[in-house]
């Protein structure tokens, strides 16, 4: 096969040239030439949809509505709800993730759930040993799992597309685009020209083949996936792996999906047998609080459209230094010092002389706005040194006059409450309609003061 021609274009200016240079001799731009095929006639005509006149034809919707599409699930309930029932066959998948936080774990897992189902899996690994892939199925406990899981370890694409095409699976799994290569460019595995052209491969090869692909992808320090935005443009679903590796809890969200909600989130622990789904996460972090202590409140936060009962933590110390420190973990720092600031303005506590810290215990992430209440309770709680009783439970979002404003799903996060023993609420003044039968303490609040005088008494 004769080499195909590649340029090098300017992502800044579109400056074209044949060579790699360090800077755009054009718009003066550094690392902005990333390497690209040349598209010839013949090679432009090879787009993943057909393009041959006579199958392009329009169809009613009706009849096209008909053919039915069998999803492949896994049987892993918290995986398939995130892609929404199942991998849709044809589609491309990417799933991102921080280094080790389990992305090889869960696609191989899947990989075995598939194989056991009877769906043919070829997981292609570029990153580590057909024996490495195989030890990993083995702590799976799945590794007899039967012919029809096929691994390899390769990188170069056009060689696995080949085998896949003989092989014919159901699903292709490729352990990370990163890693893979196509020959026809001279830039490295990795570079944003590969990362593009391997994908933009990958989805033409799912589309023409309908076999589904799914694909790892390393994400870079601030959380984005490595590699061109364009990526989650050109792929059907984009999966989050998330979690904090101190913590066994992952999280598994779908960032982009073309088949199905993006509400939806999968919760797993990583255990020593992989990652087990935890079907049930509403009272996940609750375990280790015992009594009441001042600075500890529990709010009721969403995880998806899941509830998940969430401990807040603040600690208010006085300065031992002019200016007072301000720190949250796990929760936005802006909104801390908001909180403060409300808290200052409209209840009339003096923060000035002293040090605030704020912290999610067990590594949760909270970013929902309706965490607010349990938060400024927290730090009231801690500056007083008055503990908020047992059985209470905390939600609303704090508005900068003070009110307290309505949030989402206030039932379904009342009803988990109740379940996980939870006697009293303290909540926004909204419409929450309750089943009949349902006796708690249900206090509606409209401001910071109305709220802080229900849960301290
Ligand atoms: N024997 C074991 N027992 C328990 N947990 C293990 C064991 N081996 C690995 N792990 C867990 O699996 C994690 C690594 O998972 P995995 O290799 O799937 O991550 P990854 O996201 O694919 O990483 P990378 O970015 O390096 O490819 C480790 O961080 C560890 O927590
Ligand atoms: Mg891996």
């Amino acid at each position: 096969m004769a080499k195909a021609k590649t340029k090098f274009v300017c992502q800044e200016c579109g400056y074209v040239t044949t060579s790699w240079m360090g800077r755009c001799p054009e718009c003066g731009n550094w690392n902005t030439l990333v390497e690209e095929l040349e598209v010839t006639a013949k090679a432009g005509a090879k787009s993943y949809l057909p393009t041959n006149n006579e199958k392009v034809k329009p169809r009613t919707i009706a009849s096209v509505a008909q053919t039915k599409v069998e999803r492949l699930a896994t049987g892993i309930r918290e995986f398939d709800r995130v892609l929404g029932g199942g991998v849709v066959p044809g589609s491309l998948v990417l799933l991102g993730g921080t280094p080790g936080i389990g992305k090889s774990t869960i696609l191989l897992d899947a990989g075995l759930r598939f194989a056991q189902r009877n769906i043919k899996v070829l997981y292609v690994s570029g990153e580590e040993s057909e024996e490495q892939t195989a030890m990993r199925a083995v702590r799976l406990g799945g590794a007899q799992a039967s012919d029809r899981l096929l691994i390899m370890t390769a990188t170069d694409l056009d060689a696995i597309l080949t085998q896949a095409n003989n092989i014919k699976p159901q699903l292709l799994i490729i352990d990370s685009i990163q890693t893979m290569y196509n020959p026809e460019l001279q830039t490295a595995a990795g570079s944003v020209g590969q990362v593009r052209e391997c994908t933009a491969k990958l989805l033409q090869f799912a589309k023409t083949s309908g076999i589904a692909v799914m694909v790892i992808g390393h994400v870079t320090k601030d959380g984005t996936i490595a590699g061109p935005r364009l990526l989650e443009h050109m792929v059907d679903v984009v999966l989050q792996f998330e979690g904090d590796r101190s913590y066994s809890f992952r999280v598994l969200r779908a960032l982009k999906n073309r088949f199905g909600s993006t509400n939806e989130s999968g919760i797993f622990s990583m255990e020593a047998g992989g990652l087990q789904e935890v079907a049930n996460p509403a009272g996940l972090f609750l375990e280790s609080r015992e009594s009441a202590v001042s600075g500890s409140v529990i709010g009721a936060c969403m995880e998806g459209n899941r509830p998940i009962m969430v401990e807040f933590q603040a600690l208010v110390a006085k300065t031992p230094y002019g200016m007072p420190r301000r720190t949250a973990v796990g929760f936005d720092y802006n909104r801390v010092n908001m909180l403060l600031a409300i808290l200052e303005r409209r209840f009339g506590l003096d923060f000035g002389i002293y040090d605030a810290y704020v912290n999610v215990v067990g590594g949760m992430k909270v970013t929902e706005p309706a965490a607010d209440l349990a938060v400024a309770a927290a730090l009231v709680s801690s500056h007083r040194n008055r503990p908020v009783p047992q059985g209470v439970l905390v939600f609303g979002e704090v508005g900068l006059t003070g009110e307290v404003r309505r949030v989402s799903a206030p039932e379904r996060r009342i009803m988990d409450g109740i379940n996980l023993g939870f006697t009293k609420f303290v909540v926004p003044d909204s419409k929450i309609e309750l089943p009949k039968d349902v006796r708690v303490q249900l206090v509606r609040v409209k401001t910071v003061e109305q709220a802080m005088s229900a849960i301290f008494g």
